[in-house]
């Protein structure tokens, strides 16, 4: 039997409305809006499609949006100098710095520099230190999405044997910890793994992040398990595909995540709820 869908688009769309409710009964109460700093260096246009569904998201729940499109040749400290005015500006309860930079600006150093309060992103080695070590903490938002997406379809996570592929910052490393804290068997796999489709045989949930157009064949999926595809690849002929062979592992998989409408949304989503929480927890 086919796979469920999970819907990405839709539960971040309810996630949307009930954050715009509580933007609502904040200014209800008399309290301040949150507000979400965006930054993007220079002119990739995927990133400017990412950067410009996050101020979107942010209008729609009705955060404050402050843009920022820095041009490809600002320097690091002028970058750095903008951060810190930003960690000082108390209507900023988020700064987000859209990766990847261009190649003369160091990204560390540009993480650490954001104030691990206002580190809507997660990825601030003090938000990772306390992920770690299961302490409530801003969390990276295409994981945390992801998370919400498993607790969606009301399979229990304890014990499942969870294979991730791809161990970025962003996504393959945070997800494996979430998993791990979730109560998973977790095995992290990259460029340099062997027996790659051995794995995957074996994992009862499997999360791909590579960025490669149909990475793994649906026939390596294990029957019954959870497919999660976080790669969002063009064609030549314009359509959007994910990392894995989507109509066949369909056919193997409990559940799947579409590609678009299943992660991607969920990134978002997860963003505007760290605003929030930052603004609650940290700003009040
Ligand atoms: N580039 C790709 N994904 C992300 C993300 O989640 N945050 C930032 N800042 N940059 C990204």
């Amino acid at each position: 039997m086919a796979a469920q869908l999970i819907d990405g688009k839709a539960i971040a769309k309810t996630l949307r409305s009930e954050l715009k409710q509580k933007v609502s009964m904040r200014l209800a109460a008399g309290k301040r809006i949150p507000g979400l700093a965006v930054i993007l260096v220079g002119e990739d246009p995927a990133s400017q499609v990412y950067v410009g569904s996050k101020r979107r998201a942010c209008e729609e729940i009705g955060f404050e949006s402050r843009s920022y499109d820095l041009e490809p040749t600002t320097t690091e400290s002028q970058l750095l100098e903008l951060i810190d005015q930003l960690n000082h500006d108390a209507a900023i309860d988020g700064i987000l710095v859209q990766l990847p930079l261009p190649e003369h600006i160091d990204e560390s150093k540009v993480i650490e520099r954001i104030r691990p309060d206002k580190d809507v992103d997660g990825f601030h080695p003090y938000n990772i230190g306390r992920l770690a070590q299961r302490i409530p903490v801003l969390r990276p938002c295409t994981p945390m999405g992801i998370m919400t997406l498993i607790e969606s379809t009301g399979v229990k996570t304890h014990g499942l044997d969870a294979v991730i592929v791809g161990a970025s910052n962003i996504v393959g490393r945070p997800m494996s910890l979430e998993l791990l804290l979730a109560g998973c068997t977790t095995v992290t796999c990259h460029r340099f793994t062997k027996d790659l489709k051995e794995k995957i045989g074996q994992a009862d949930l499997v999360v791909v992040a590579v960025g490669k157009a149909h990475f793994i064949p649906g026939d390596w999926i294990k029957p019954g398990a959870i497919v999660i595809d976080v790669g969002i690849n063009r064609l030549e002929d314009g359509s959007l595909v994910g990392d894995v062979d989507f109509d066949n592992a369909r056919e193997r998989a409990s559940w799947i995540t579409p590609v678009p409408g299943g992660v991607g949304p969920m990134t978002i989503a997860s963003l505007m709820q760290n605003t929030l929480f930052a603004c609650e927890q940290y700003h009040d």
